[in-house]
């Protein structure tokens, strides 16, 4: 494919970006990222993109607020270059999880995010696995989500486990669970929890049978890895024989990686929407790729094809 669009990668996932361009045989396009020495985001776009169809590749996990920072200011640099369209590809979502007041006097910051996208001039939003659904009804522009658990479930399938039954760590996810249990033709359970407050979780009961079973749980996220560990230990006392998970955005915050190496995980699997910090990757993590779940749609959306159609089995 000839560069008949351009890709720009923010600082927060190169390589993803750059897997994106390979995919597509493109290079990335040269900019400039910098601070000044107070702190503030510099931007300098280093080639012409009057009249040309921009695709921006920025995660937005941490750190969370340069990264969005940085993309506006990118925005922003492109439009006022004459770029002809802008589409930001932003394969992590951040704030996606405060969606909704959950108690009074609180924002909901994902709609904040979404203004500030919107007003900054993109014309299509291109995401993975966004937390809650209804986030693509706080923009008034078209939202593509993808997701990861197409890879993933080609992943699983690899690994001919036998006796296999899809987790679900929290009520919340059941859905999503019975999704990934009919593709690896697996049986389901849910692990009861109760969360005392944010980022602490407290498991309670294995709902469904997971004796002698190979169990993987499914979520969309890991953060700091809370509810994955106490769901796997609870699998394990309710005599599962092996325990795998997985989730597409792999945040590892605060005590995640501990918490993680603690856990009798056969294998933990995570996607590369967000960078793995390589000092903290323990041996049983797998990364796969999305680059060229990402690099399709990009294609399809360049040109005007179904992206539905990727994910029709
Ligand atoms: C929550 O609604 C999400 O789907 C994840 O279950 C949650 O973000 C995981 O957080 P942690 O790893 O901190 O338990």
């Amino acid at each position: 494919m000839n560069d008949e669009f351009q890709i720009f990668s923010g600082t927060s996932n190169p390589l993803l970006a750059k897997g994106i361009a390979d995919h597509l045989g493109m290079e990335l396009s040269a900019i400039d990222l910098g601070k000044f020495s107070d702190g503030e985001i510099s931007v300098k776009i280093q080639q012409n993109v009057r009249n040309s169809d921009l695709f921006i590749v920025q995660s937005t996990c941490s750190p969370v607020n340069d990264n969005l920072m940085e993309l506006l200011l990118m925005i922003d640099a492109a439009r006022r270059a004459s770029a002809k369209s802008i589409t930001v590809v932003i394969p992590y979502f951040g704030y996606a999880r405060q969606d909704r007041k959950v108690e009074p006097r609180v924002p909901i910051s994902s709609k904040v995010v979404a203004n500030l996208l919107q007003t900054s001039g993109v014309k299509r939003v291109l995401t993975m696995d966004l937390h809650a659904d209804q986030i693509q009804g706080f923009f008034d522009i078209p939202v593509d989500n993808l997701f990861g658990s197409l890879i993933c479930v080609n992943y699983i399938n690899s690994l001919n486990l036998d006796n296999l039954v899809v987790v679900s760590p929290d009520a919340g996810g059941v859905d999503r669970a019975r999704y990934y249990s009919k593709r690896v033709h697996g049986g389901l359970a849910i692990v009861d929890k109760r969360r005392e407050r944010a980022n602490v979780s407290e498991v309670m009961n294995v709902i469904g049978d997971v004796k002698g079973k190979n169990c993987i749980l499914v979520d969309d996220i890991i953060d700091t890895a809370g509810s994955i560990s106490g769901a796997a230990k609870a699998l394990i006392k309710n005599g599962a024989n092996k325990v795998y998970c997985f989730a597409v955005h792999g945040i590892f915050s605060g005590k995640a990686f501990e918490r993680l190496r603690e856990a009798p995980f056969e294998e933990i699997i995570v996607t590369d929407t967000i960078p793995v910090n390589e000092t903290g990757k323990l041996g049983n993590m797998r990364v796969l790729t999305v680059s060229n779940l990402f690099g399709e749609a990009i294609k399809r959306i360049y040109k005007g094809e179904s992206i539905s159609s990727l994910f029709i089995e």
